[in-house]
């Protein structure tokens, strides 16, 4: 009697756990490779530009960035706009409220991105980290230093893991998607290639123009990643350097002892 109850126990408790663990594998992140990645990757302009029309274009509809200041646009290592840029682009897209004006004016670079959660999506500044799991939790980290953090690549994945499959639950409409973990989000497929063209004639089809926008966004949430990655290496070398002549030093200071040590025997 005591042992069929463990048994059902048993049962009950593989059931429940059962779909827990098999949730992350059902997640599917694709490597996609970014000009941003490895020891000394940086950011492409090109596609920063790009990233940031999508998101203007389309995201914004939806997302803010509320974090990330309109000026970090001309900032070195980023989208690389001029000043008038920033000036013409803040305006032209953007409204923010003005508490002295007690009424809204157009943006200016001094102003951040403005926020945006009317329709409950989540504020996109620093998605790209937050959601950076993808080279996993384990090891030593010397795989997500070479390969990145994989925010990016699941954003990419996101956006062009949509299956077009639809249901109902408790009111709210919800789209298949293979990289969002349980499979069901509640954001419909903002993309699907095409979606804007781009001035240099960049291809945009669902692919690209996911991983642009994914680009995009892991600039707002690491825009001094080659300046990090440039002290970071330089202190590597430093000390590379240093290392070396410690052992020289080493064997400079102890060479007549071991000398001496060697004609007694
Ligand atoms: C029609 C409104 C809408 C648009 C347009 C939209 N989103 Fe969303 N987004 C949402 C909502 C709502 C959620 C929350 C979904 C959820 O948690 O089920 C979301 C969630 C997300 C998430 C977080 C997913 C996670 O892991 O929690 C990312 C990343 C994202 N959106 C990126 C984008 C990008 C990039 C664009 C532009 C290409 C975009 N979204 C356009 C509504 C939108």
């Amino acid at each position: 009697m005591f042992i069929k109850h463990i048994a059902t126990a048993a049962a009950v408790l593989s059931l429940a756990a059962g779909p827990v663990l098999a949730a992350p594998s059902e997640s599917k992140v694709k490597n996609y490779d970014f000009s941003f990645e490895g020891l000394t990757g940086t950011y492409d302009q090109n596609q920063l530009q790009r990233g940031l029309k999508v998101y203007t274009e389309i995201c914004s509809g939806c997302h803010g960035l509320k974090y990330v200041p309109l000026r970090t646009l001309s900032d070195d290592g980023g989208p690389g706009f001029t000043e008038a840029q920033v000036r013409q682009y803040a305006a032209d897209n953007f409204e923010v409220y003005d508490e002295e004006l007690d009424d809204f004016r157009p943006a200016r670079p001094s102003d951040h991105f403005p926020e945006n959660n009317g329709a409950g999506a989540p504020d996109l500044s620093l998605m790209a980290k937050a959601r950076a799991g993808f080279s996993g939790p384990y090891g030593l980290g010397i795989n997500q230093f070479l390969n990145g953090m994989g925010g990016p690549e699941y954003i990419a994945s996101l956006l062009a893991g949509y299956t077009g499959e639809e249901k109902e639950e408790a009111g709210t409409i919800l789209y298949e998607n293979t990289a969002f973990p349980g499979g069901w989000i509640s954001m419909a497929p903002p993309l699907y290639g095409e979606d804007t063209e781009f001035d240099d004639g960049h291809a945009n089809d669902l692919e690209n123009i996911s991983k642009d926008v994914a680009a995009f966004l892991m600039w707002t949430a690491e825009p001094k990643l080659a300046a990090r990655k440039q002290a970071g290496l330089t202190g590597m070398i430093f000390l590379t350097i240093l290392a070396v002549l410690l052992y020289l030093t080493n064997k400079k200071i102890w060479a007549p002892i071991k000398g001496r040590g060697k004609r007694e025997s």
